[in-house]
C-alpha cells in the first residue's frame, strides 16, 4: 500500500507517494530534503529532528531520550527512527548552509602543460591528383600525431572534414588524436580541478589556453546525509547491496551540478571541459570511483588503491566532454 507525504516547503506544498513502512530518513534523503545526520541514520546523534503529523511508529525510549519528551509532545520526531504507516505531513526546516571554504589564495606561476591540447589545421582539400585517405590527410599535416583507433572517431571523420571545407581542429591527448572538431575551436579548452572534502566540494574552472583560473564554485558535500565523518559513511555503504552506489551517485550528481553551474555562469558548454582532476582523502576517492571502502574502516585498514588513476569521463559518469 502507498501513502502520501505532504511536505511544507518554504514557498508552498509538495506531495510525494511513498510505500508503506518506508523509513522517514530514507524518504527525505531520496527526495533531497537533507537533515543534519552526523551519525548517518544510526540513531545515536539525535540531530535528524523533523516536525511530523500523522501516524508513525511510537517513539521508543531511546528516541525520547535523544530528542526529549517535550519535543516529542510538540510533534517532533527523529527521522531515522520513524517508518511511514499513514498519510503524513512533514515540515522540513530550511537547513541549507552556505559552504564556507577558502577558495582563493596566492597562485604560483606554473608552466602550462595540460594533458590535452588542440591544434587547428586548414587541410588541403582532396582532388583526383591527391587521393589520400582522410586519416592520412590529417596525420600527414602534423608531425608525430596519430589517430586513436576508435571506430566512432573514424566514422565521424569524413563528415567533420567536409563540414567546414577541411578546416578542422584536432583534439589531442599527448600525440594521440582523440577527436576532430570542425572549424577552429582552439580557444575553447577548459579544465576542472575538484577538491572533494568530507564537508565541502570545491571546484575550480581553468582556461587551458590562457592558463588562468576562470571561476570557483563550492558546495556542501551532500554525502553528509549518510553521516558527518568517513566512518559513518563507510558504515552506510556496508548496509545493503545498493548503498555503495547511492554514495557514488550522490557525489557524481553533486559534481555534475557544480559543472552545470560553472558552465552556465561562464557561458561555455560542459563539453568544452576536456579534463578534470579530482583530489580527496582515500575514502572520498573510493566513493568517487564506486569502490568498496569497507577495508579502510577495519583492521588491518586496507584500501583498494591509493595511487593516481586516469579514466574516461564517461566511465565515471562525469558530465564533461565524454572523450
Ligand atoms: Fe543520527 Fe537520526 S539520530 S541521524
Amino acid at each position: 500500500m502507498d501513502y502520501t507525504v505532504k511536505i511544507h516547503i518554504k514557498n508552498g506544498l509538495e506531495y510525494k507517494t511513498v510505500p508503506e513502512g518506508q523509513n522517514l530518513l530514507k524518504f527525505l534523503n531520496d527526495n533531497s530534503y537533507i537533515l543534519k545526520t552526523p551519525c548517518g541514520g544510526n540513531g545515536t546523534c539525535g540531530k535528524c529532528r523533523i516536525k511530523v503529523s500523522g501516524l508513525l511508529d511510537k517513539p521508543t525510549e531511546a528516541e525520547k531520550k535523544l530528542l526529549g519528551v517535550e519535543q516529542v509532545e510538540k510533534g517532533y520526531r527523529l527521522a531515522c527512527y520513524c517508518h511511514i504507516n499513514s498519510n503524513i505531513e512533514i515540515y522540513p526546516e530550511d537547513k541549507q548552509e552556505e559552504a564556507k571554504i577558502i577558495t582563493y589564495g596566492r597562485q604560483r606561476k606554473v608552466k602550462l602543460n595540460p594533458l590535452v591540447s588542440k591544434k587547428f589545421i586548414p587541410l588541403k582539400q582532396p582532388d583526383i591528383s591527391d587521393q589520400n585517405a582522410d586519416e592520412d590527410r590529417i596525420t600527414a599535416a602534423l608531425d608525430g600525431l596519430y589517430l586513436d583507433s576508435n571506430i566512432r572517431l573514424l566514422g565521424k571523420l569524413t563528415k567533420t572534414l567536409k563540414h567546414d571545407d577541411y578546416k578542422v581542429t584536432l583534439f589531442c591527448e599527448g600525440k594521440k588524436i582523440i577527436d576532430v572538431e570542425s572549424g577552429d575551436t582552439t580557444g575553447n579548452l577548459f579544465g576542472l580541478a575538484v577538491d572533494i572534502g568530507t564537508t565541502t566540494v570545491a571546484a575550480y574552472l581553468f582556461d587551458l589556453v590562457l592558463g588562468e583560473r576562470t571561476d570557483v564554485f563550492s558546495v556542501l558535500n551532500p554525502q553528509r546525509k549518510y553521516g558527518a565523518d568517513v566512518i559513518s559513511r563507510i558504515d552506510y555503504t556496508m548496509k545493503s547491496a545498493d548503498s555503495l552506489s547511492d554514495m557514488n551517485k550522490t557525489i557524481i550528481d553533486c559534481i555534475n551540478n557544480v559543472i552545470s553551474v560553472l558552465s552556465q555562469r561562464n557561458n561555455i558548454k560542459n563539453t568544452s571541459i576536456y579534463e578534470a582532476a579530482f583530489a580527496g582523502n582515500t575514502t572520498m576517492l573510493h566513493f568517487l570511483m564506486n569502490l568498496p571502502a569497507a577495508g579502510i574502516a577495519v583492521s588491518p585498514f586496507i584500501p583498494v588503491t591509493t595511487g593516481p588513476h586516469t579514466f574516461k569521463a564517461i566511465d565515471l559518469s562525469i558530465d564533461i566532454n565524454p572523450k
